[in-house]
């Protein structure tokens, strides 16, 4: 029988728990496999008390596992970073914004000393960019930004309805094929209204933990 997407990606956040120590106030991430992480924490025996969260979403889970959630702004660093990515290189960059969680997972990430990304094997990618790349705007800005995004050669589309834990907008940026992600990354924040990225590549992945049809792989 061969493992579904759901066994890859709870194998590649079992894993990631023995990097947890019960001391440290964690990071957490957004989506599916970070889920499955933060249902895995609350079983843990000697489980963290306390969390920062990049998500309403995440927010909600850790309150409900018995995880307090803290202010960034009153714990300092952080330990451990714990995502999950849309698509992950060997360099361990990532596209990251599938949920709409980018900007808070960009500013957790940086507070981390270590960023583990914990992914399925469907989301390594020899080039960054199949996925479309999600991009956080100020509402105002956002055609203005989509048409620097088409004149770089990008198909931007925005995510009608779906507005960001910020009170921003998403475009979903087609068509690149992102050859220097560290480049592309320092470029495209450099429009104005572009509030993040989800390219993490300037502060890449520090471990890709990932799930496969045979069991993880750290890369
Ligand atoms: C949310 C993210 C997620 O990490 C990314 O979309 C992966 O999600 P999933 O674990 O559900 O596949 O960046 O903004």
């Amino acid at each position: 029988m061969t493992a579904d997407g759901d066994t890859k990606k709870r194998r590649a956040a079992q894993a990631a728990l023995a990097l947890v120590t019960d001391d440290s106030i964690i990071g957490i991430g957004t989506g599916s496999t970070v889920n499955l992480f933060i249902d895995a924490l609350a079983r843990l025996p000697h489980r963290p008390r306390c969390a920062v969260s990049s998500s309403e979403a995440s927010s909600a889970r850790l309150a409900a596992a018995g995880i307090e959630v803290r202010d960034l702004n009153e714990v300092g660093e952080l330990g451990l970073y714990v995502d999950g990515a849309d698509e992950a290189t060997a360099a361990r960059h990532l596209v990251k914004g599938g949920g709409g969680a980018l900007t808070r997972e960009k500013i957790v990430a940086a507070a981390a000393r270590r960023f583990v990304c914990i992914v399925d094997d469907t989301k390594l990618v020899k080039t960054l960019g199949r996925f479309p790349l999600p991009i956080e705007v100020i509402p105002m800005a956002r055609m203005l930004v989509v048409r620097a995004l088409s004149a770089r050669g990008g198909r931007p589309l925005w995510r009608e309805g779906f507005v960001t834990d910020n009170g921003n907008h998403i475009l979903d940026v087609h068509g690149l094929t992102i050859a220097d992600p560290v480049a592309l990354e320092r470029e495209l924040n450099q429009i104005t209204g572009v509030v993040t990225v989800g390219l993490f590549a300037a502060r890449p992945a520090d471990v890709l933990i990932v799930g496969t049809a045979e069991g993880v792989e750290t890369r």
